[in-house]
């Protein structure tokens, strides 16, 4: 029998402002994360106010962690300490393993209208994978698939499995999906999760009702995490709505974590520090 998962908790995303002075809107992060293992932290950068994203994320370390940027509007500016230089545009997602470490920039540019839209969601990696050798998946727009399903939802799937449709995103540690799902005003979505994975959706517009056993619909920058099952429905009752839906399997595992580096212990955390000052930091190029 499906086990149709219940809301955990709700809550909106937050103002924050992050790397040079970027304002944006943290859904989850360090106070949050300990829930929603393996995810550390979601950001939302849309944004129409260029002078609020401009100054970007200047040069950084990354090590133990994952980062996934999806793009909505404009384009993000990537280059890297392996001498990677590329756009990340409109629709397109760069999965980023960062593993034993990477030294990146990323600097948002806006459309020409002067809008930015994305998020950057962080996931965690397993002591087991944490040094591992840097890698990029860098998934274009056309390169992801968009199924239409009963109901009437569309859903683009960068990382899981759609009616049979597998995302381009594979052979990731955690075991993810993460899928941008659109339904409209009277239809619903019922998909299936595996039981004992973490599962969040977070309202990009709209709003629907995210539990058929609870009142009330979500609307935009709700972050709704669910509790264990294996399925979740979402009825879009009154509005069309679009939300991110995310879920991995938790890695159970001590969490030391500093910036934009999450290791397993605080000593870990001090040699990564220390080799970045030091100028031993990067393991691979
Ligand atoms: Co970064």
């Amino acid at each position: 029998m499906t086990v149709q998962r219940a809301i955990r908790k709700v809550w909106r995303s937050n103002p924050t402002i992050e790397g040079a002075g970027v304002h944006l809107k943290r859904a989850f992060g360090n106070q949050e994360a300990p829930g929603l293992d393996p995810f550390l932290l979601l950001d939302d950068f849309r944004s129409d106010d260029p002078s609020k994203y401009l100054p970007g994320f200047p040069w950084h370390p990354h090590r133990g962690i994952e980062t996934i940027t999806y793009v909505l509007e404009g384009d993000v500016e990537h280059g890297d300490s392996m001498g990677n230089r590329g756009d990340i545009t409109a629709g397109d997602v760069q999965w980023m393993t960062a593993g034993s470490g990477i030294v990146h920039q990323e600097m948002p540019r806006g459309n020409p209208q002067g809008r930015m839209g994305g998020f950057q969601l962080w996931a965690n990696l397993p002591a087991s994978h944490k040094m591992m050798d840097p890698r990029y998946r860098d998934v274009k727009r056309s390169e992801i698939p968009e199924v239409s399903i009963e109901g009437g939802a569309k859903v683009k799937i960068i990382c899981g499995l759609v009616n049979g449709v597998q995302g381009p995103v594979r052979d990731i540690v955690t075991d993810p999906e993460y899928l941008d799902v659109s339904v409209p005003k009277g239809g619903q979505f019922t998909h299936p999760v595996k039981t004992g994975h973490t599962v969040f959706a977070y309202v990009v517009e709209g709003s629907a009702r995210f539990d058929p056993r609870r009142d009330g619909p979500c609307g935009p920058d709700s972050l709704v995490h669910y509790g264990d099952g294996d399925a979740v429905t979402i009825s879009a009752e009154n509005a069309a709505v679009r939300f991110l839906l995310v879920s991995g399997k938790p890695i159970g595992e001590p969490v030391a974590w500093h910036g934009p580096i999450v290791m397993n212990t605080s000593e870990e955390i001090r040699i990564a520090f220390e080799e970045y000052r030091n100028g031993t930091f990067i393991k691979h190029r």
